[in-house]
């Protein structure tokens, strides 16, 4: 082969890869396009204790608290209002009440942890539970209780989870809640992987995942690295 003819060849590889990494990578930013990072100093600094493992349960669980509560500040941000007019002790104002319905989804156990923080912000909201442990070995979502007010179809559903891993247990509980009638929800979790994500945003291309923290990936374990290690065993110190 002529040395014209390799570098054309050459070229042309380099077109292609070129071409493929494009294409990954649009891949890449189609599958995270709906992860919603929240960037706050002062979650950044809680992270750090909660990543900590050296933080014992009972600070563990206060502090996963105060970042729950600081996350339902910034998700409901564009909850929208109705107004009404009150009377200051000075003369007639509006007033604004939350205009639509919130129905929190902790997947037990761990996110029983972030319910606090969020009712903080959101007294009004009504509390469903969803059952569900991750099988050690296949990795795989086992269901065990489901209790939801009445009406989810007409409520913005909040899944709350400090873990999206793998992302089998979101995927389930999403799937869970839309057999149920639920049309809109998120998913409120404060350490993803990106693995977790992208199959999150496969099967439910419509929910919006809000996280604390996008980290690195997962152990052969299923473990998100860095992580925070088993939210559920840190929060009830069980593996103590
Ligand atoms: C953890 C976590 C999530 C799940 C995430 O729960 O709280 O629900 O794992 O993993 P996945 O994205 O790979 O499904 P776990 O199964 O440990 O149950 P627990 O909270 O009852 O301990
Ligand atoms: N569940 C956890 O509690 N932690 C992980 O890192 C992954 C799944």
């Amino acid at each position: 082969m002529g040395s014209d003819t390799c570098f054309i060849k050459q070229c042309k590889e380099k077109i292609i890869i070129k071409k493929i990494d494009r294409i990954k990578m649009e891949k890449k930013k189609k599958n995270l396009k709906n992860v919603i990072i929240i960037d706050h100093p002062l979650i950044k600094r809680d992270l750090t204790f909660l990543r900590d493992k050296k933080t014992p349960s009972f600070q563990f669980r206060a502090i996963l608290r105060r970042v729950a509560g600081l996350m339902a500040y910034e998700i409901t941000k564009d909850l929208k209002t109705n107004e009404f007019i009150i009377e200051s002790p000075l003369e007639k104002t509006k007033g604004y009440t939350l205009a639509e319905k919130v129905i929190l989804a902790p997947i037990l156990r761990a996110g029983l942890g972030l319910v606090g923080g969020f009712v903080e912000y959101l007294p009004e909201a009504r509390v469903g539970h969803i059952g569900l442990y991750r099988d050690e070995e296949t990795l795989k979502p086992v269901d065990y209780y489901f209790k939801f007010p009445k009406n989810i179809k007409d409520a913005i559903v909040l899944i709350l989870d400090p873990m999206l891993a793998t992302g089998g247990s979101a995927a389930a509980a999403v799937t869970f809640l839309k057999q149920h009638g639920a049309k809109s929800i998120r998913f409120a979790s404060l350490v993803a992987a990106p693995e977790g994500v992208r199959t999150l945003t496969e099967m439910h291309p419509d929910v919006k995942i809000y996280v604390a923290s996008l980290d690195r990936g997962l152990n052969k374990k299923g473990y998100i690295l860095p992580g925070l290690g088993d939210a559920g065993d840190r929060i009830f110190g069980t593996a103590e």
